[in-house]
C-alpha cells in the first residue's frame, strides 16, 4: 500500500512539487477526494492524482519574477508530470493499474496544451481531478504562492490517507 504521506515524503515530491506549491496541492488532493467520496469514485486515485497533477512544472522566472503569461505559452507540464507521477508511483512500489489511472489524471488535468478541447471525454475520475484544480484556481496563478508548513502539508495527508485506507478493527468478526 502507498499512501498520499509516502508519495508526499519522497525526495521526488520534495524537489518537483515545490514549484506549483505545497498549499495547492494539498487543497486539490482534499477537494478531490470529497468529489470521489461524493460521487462514489475511486478516492484513493483522486487523491493521489491531485495531489500530483502539478508535478510536471518548471521553473519560468523572468528577471527573478515568475512571469506567467510567456511561462502558458510553452508550458507542457501535464505530459511531464503524468511521467514523472508514474515514475514516482512505480518507484514506491505501486500498482501497475493505479499508477496508470493516476498518471492518464495528471495528463489530462488540463487541456491548456491541447490543440482541442477535452470537454466531456475525460471520464468521471479525471474530470474530478479537473474539477477540484479548478475550484481551487486563482487569477495570475496565486494559488500557486499561498505557503503551508510542510508539518501542515503531513497532517492534512494523514487524514486523507485514515480515510482512504481505513484500519481494519482486529476484532471484527472475532467472537
Ligand atoms: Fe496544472
Ligand atoms: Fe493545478
Amino acid at each position: 500500500m502507498v499512501t498520499l504521506e509516502n508519495i508526499f515524503s519522497h525526495w521526488i515530491t520534495e524537489k518537483y512539487l515545490q514549484r506549483s506549491g505545497i498549499y495547492h496541492a494539498i487543497t486539490v488532493a482534499e477537494t478531490a477526494f470529497s468529489l470521489a467520496r461524493e460521487r462514489d469514485l475511486n478516492e484513493e486515485i483522486a487523491a493521489k492524482a491531485a495531489l500530483l497533477h502539478d508535478i510536471g512544472h518548471y521553473e519560468w522566472y523572468t528577471d527573478g519574477k515568475w512571469n506567467y503569461d510567456e511561462y502558458r505559452k510553452h508550458d507542457i507540464h501535464a505530459i511531464k508530470g503524468a511521467e514523472r507521477a508514474h515514475k514516482l508511483l512505480i518507484r514506491l512500489g505501486e500498482d501497475r493499474e493505479t499508477a496508470k489511472e493516476v498518471s492518464l489524471c495528471v495528463l489530462l488535468h488540463t487541456d491548456s496544451y491541447l490543440p482541442f478541447a477535452l470537454g466531456s471525454q475525460r471520464s468521471p475520475l479525471q474530470n474530478a481531478v479537473w474539477e477540484a484544480d479548478t475550484l481551487n484556481e486563482e487569477e495570475q496563478g496565486r494559488h500557486h504562492y499561498r505557503n503551508m508548513e510542510r508539518k501542515e502539508a503531513v497532517r492534512r495527508l494523514q487524514k486523507l490517507d485514515e480515510q482512504i485506507f481505513p484500519v481494519e478493527n482486529p476484532h471484527a468478526g472475532s467472537v
